[in-house]
């Protein structure tokens, strides 16, 4: 009797994660770094303080999904901060607002030497975990921040940059964005143009993540078929919970765990439960899916903090990821699953990049640039194009002679 009703007690208490869940949490988060995939508060910076740091205080700022004390109690091991500017600024000046954004992640670690250590490589996120600092990484989220240019990107790693999501939620002039795949904006190049398997070649050379959330399915299978090294899709969740096209179909979840790939999971309400609200067990629902249909070797955490307006009931702020991590404890995920998802997998991601690009470190950097004619972009001017090497192709030879002819020139 007594032992029915304590197993009844035990099996009624199971139903949410138990402040033993949460403790053997936060054990396994003191002995591997959660490494999230993808925060926002770079863009706050912007559009709430137009990146005056100074003005600024991180452990006091309020309603915001992250802060230094939020950052402290969610045991937030590395970060990779997005670097961030709208579709709106392509062809305009994208390229300045996004060496801002990169400057204010920099300066965000200077300011706070104590709290955040600047972070290029697998093992700085490994030092910094020993020192009880959060590594600070940057991700640049969308190819239109390199106005389509080599030169730019390679600039960019240069500056720190490991990441490059291919688009926003916009087409470049070498690559296909989601928004295609809903019907809502044509397809222009059914996937990645030639010059955008430049930037796959070139990403691979230099070590640089290649990040697939935000792509058609088209360019996330070019991308899987043609790049050396493994992908990450830094804030995505699974399809087939939520049937929203910013979320990874199971064949692709496959051909991930294929070729040793991640994807971290998104905890925006609308990709979570394609509605307004969710809770932590409908996140822990996409942690068991791709689970079960990937294996937990490609499972990360790519919250979206402070890039969205909607997170889930117990999951508010980054404060709260233990939360999560207890869940999957109650679900009877292993620990070496749930470090696995914490970090493990995104370390061996990134160890897997680092190793690829130093044994491709005789290929000299790509120099062909992309074709003058494929940027439709009045502000681009033309030097360098007409001589030097590149001749101008058949079909802008033909628009020049059509011009003139117009202009009663010839
Ligand atoms: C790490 O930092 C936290 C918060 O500042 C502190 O409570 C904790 O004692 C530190 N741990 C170590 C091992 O230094
Ligand atoms: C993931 O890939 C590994 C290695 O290729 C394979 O052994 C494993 O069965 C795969 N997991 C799932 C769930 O398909
Ligand atoms: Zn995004």
């Amino acid at each position: 009797m007594l032992l029915g009703l304590s197993l009844l007690m035990f099996f009624t208490c199971r139903c949410v994660s138990s402040d033993e869940d949460l403790s053997r949490a936060l054990k396994l988060m003191s002995e591997t770094p959660l490494i999230d995939g993808h925060n926002d508060l770079p863009w706050q910076m912007r559009i709430q303080f137009n990146n005056q740091l100074n003005k600024v205080d991180l452990n006091t700022l309020e309603n915001m999904h992250t802060n230094i004390p939020k950052i402290k109690t969610g045991r937030l091991g590395a970060q990779f901060w997005s670097a961030y500017v709208p579709c709106e600024t392509q062809y305009k000046d994208a390229v300045r607002q996004t060496l801002e954004q990169i400057d204010v992640i920099h300066r965000m670690c200077q300011k706070y030497p104590d709290v955040f250590m600047f972070a290029k490589s697998s093992r700085d996120i490994k030092d910094a975990f020993a020192r009880n600092k959060t590594a600070s990484l940057i991700g640049v989220e969308g190819g239109h921040s390199i106005d389509s240019s080599l030169g730019t990107l390679r600039t960019m790693y240069q500056l720190g940059v490991r990441y490059l999501t291919l688009t926003h939620s916009c087409n470049t002039p070498w690559a296909d964005n989601w928004l295609v795949d809903t019907g809502s904006e044509p397809s222009e190049h059914n996937g990645l143009s030639p010059f955008g398997k430049q930037v796959i070649a070139e990403m691979n050379r230099m070590g640089m993540l290649i990040d697939l959330s935000h792509v058609t399915v088209r360019v996330m299978h070019q991308v899987l078929d043609m790049s050396k090294a493994p992908v990450i899709f830094s804030h995505s969740s699974a399809f087939a919970v939520c049937p929203h096209k910013r979320n990874v179909p199971d064949e692709v979840l496959k051909r991930v765990n294929e070729t040793g790939g991640i994807v971290m999971i998104n905890f925006y309400n609308d990709y979570v439960t394609c509605s307004q609200t969710a809770t932590v067990a409908n996140v822990a629902d996409h942690f068991d899916h791709i689970r079960k249909v990937a294996g937990a070797g490609i499972i990360g955490f790519g919250g979206d903090y402070d890039g969205v307006e909607r997170v889930p009931e117990g999951l508010e702020d980054v404060s709260k990821v233990p939360n999560l991590v207890a869940e999957l404890l109650r679900r009877g995920w292993s620990d070496q699953e749930v470090k696995a998802a914490l970090g493990d997998n995104l370390l061996r991601v990134f160890q897997k990049v680092e190793e690829i690009a130093e044994s491709l470190r005789k290929l000299s950097p790509d120099d062909v640039p992309i074709p003058y004619d494929e940027v439709k972009n009045p502000c681009r001017t033309s030097t360098g194009y007409s001589r030097g090497g590149i001749s101008p192709s058949p079909l802008s030879l033909a628009a020049l002679l059509i011009t003139l002819a117009l202009q009663k020139l010839i």
